[in-house]
């Protein structure tokens, strides 16, 4: 079986419910449970005795010692972590624990199990630690993308804390041999994704009739990748990937953030129009920028392509209908997600 951390998240549930549909491996999935995890992105998974959830923290030694030894996986998949940048320049803190301290004594109750193993058991063993674009920093316009090459340069609390996770699990693989795989990925969208990132946030807020609100000139860069294909790349570089090597993962989709905004005022001005006749467009309302704003990120996912034969399967036009199509089909997952905490969020972060 195999341990998956944070799987009760965006990515995390998404990679939960990919697994079981294709694979009869048994999960065991640690989550936390902050006010991203979400049970119910994994309804359709209760009940299912391939699925073992456990509410806890990465963080906690002795849990985790105990599921290791009790469960005894091949694998451990870590998606755990605070994960929004908005968030991390509000209050620090939380990241530091989670995505410093957190992955430090997770890689020790890791070591710990992994060292008990037989040799053949250790040599099969890989620990893959899910990361961020974020890490590389920001690129000027002309700038070739990221490749794994690529010095860290990390410009925000979030992607600092990130950045600090991924030199851990290297050196814990260049100094006691643990078997370690790294990704790190650019912007993922689809279903079950949290509405205080950009893509749920518009949809969410076009369809209430709300502003759309874009920092700055809305001229940033991201690239988008569908996050089943983040899942599938995970998969991939599982089998396959080289122990102590880093993959970047990326969609080849570049788009500003006002490029991103109004195709989905496109999408819902087709799939459910506004009642007046206006174009959803007309909600955009340009608002400061995040501090530290990084301007672009590029991934150049080319090795993973040649050494593992993996690309994506969508386009941004196919995975951002499908996206949009999800949300307006959706409405338990979302009205549970909008509740009391999240309007405090969005009270903090937009103002009444
Ligand atoms: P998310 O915020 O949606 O989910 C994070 C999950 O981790 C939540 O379920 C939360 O409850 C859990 N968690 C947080 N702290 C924990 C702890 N101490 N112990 C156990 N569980 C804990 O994040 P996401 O968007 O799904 O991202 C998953 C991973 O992928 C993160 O490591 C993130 O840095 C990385 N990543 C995200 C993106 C993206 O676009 N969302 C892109 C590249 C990489
Ligand atoms: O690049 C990978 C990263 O992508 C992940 O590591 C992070 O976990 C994930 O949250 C995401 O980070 P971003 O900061 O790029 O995503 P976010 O959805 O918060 O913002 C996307 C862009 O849109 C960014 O340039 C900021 C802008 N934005 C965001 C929000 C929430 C707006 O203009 N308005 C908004 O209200």
């Amino acid at each position: 079986m195999i341990l998956v951390t944070g799987g009760a998240g965006f990515i995390g549930g998404n990679f939960v419910l990919d697994w079981l549909a294709g694979s009869n491996e048994p999960v065991i999935n640690l989550d936390k449970l902050t006010y991203a995890g979400n049970l119910d992105t994994l309804k359709s998974v209760q009940g299912d005795a391939r699925h073992h959830f456990i509410q806890g923290d990465i963080g906690d030694r002795t849990l985790v010692d105990a599921l290791l030894s009790q469960h005894r996986p091949r694998a451990v998949i870590n998606f755990a972590a605070e994960s929004h940048v908005d968030r991390s320049i509000h209050g620090p803190g939380e990241f530091i624990q989670t995505n410093v301290l957190g992955i430090f004594n997770l890689l020790e109750s890791v070591r710990g199990y992994w060292s008990n193993l037989s040799a053949t058991e250790q040599a099969a063993f890989r620990f893959l630690h899910v990361s961020t674009d974020e890490v590389y920093g920001t690129l000027r316009a002309s700038d070739p993308a990221f490749a794994e090459t690529n010095r860290y340069e990390p410009n925000s609390p979030y992607s600092a804390s990130k950045a600090a996770s991924d030199h851990l699990v290297r050196a814990w693989h260049h100094t006691y041999g643990l078997p370690v795989l790294t990704t790190n990925c650019s912007n993922n969208y689809g279903p079950y994704h949290f509405p205080e990132k950009l893509i749920p946030l518009i949809i969410l807020n076009a369809l209430a009739g709300k502003t759309l609100p874009i920092y700055g000139d809305g001229q940033q860069i991201r690239d988008w990748l569908f996050v089943k294909d983040h899942c599938s790349a995970i998969r991939r570089v599982l089998e396959a990937g080289c122990c102590g090597e880093t993959y970047n993962v990326g969609g080849w989709n570049e788009k500003t953030n006002l490029e991103v905004v109004q195709t989905i005022c496109a999408l819902l001005d087709e799939l459910r129009p506004r009642q007046d006749g206006r174009a959803y467009a007309a909600q955009i309302s340009f608002v400061a920028d995040r501090p530290g704003h990084d301007r672009r990120y590029a991934i150049d996912a080319g090795k993973l392509q040649r050494e593992l034969g993996w690309k994506p399967a969508e386009t941004f036009e196919s995975g951002i209908r499908k996206t949009v199509q999800w949300y307006l089909d959706n409405h338990d997952w979302i009205a549970n997600v909008t509740s009391g905490a999240y309007r405090d969020w969005i009270n903090t972060q937009y103002g009444a």
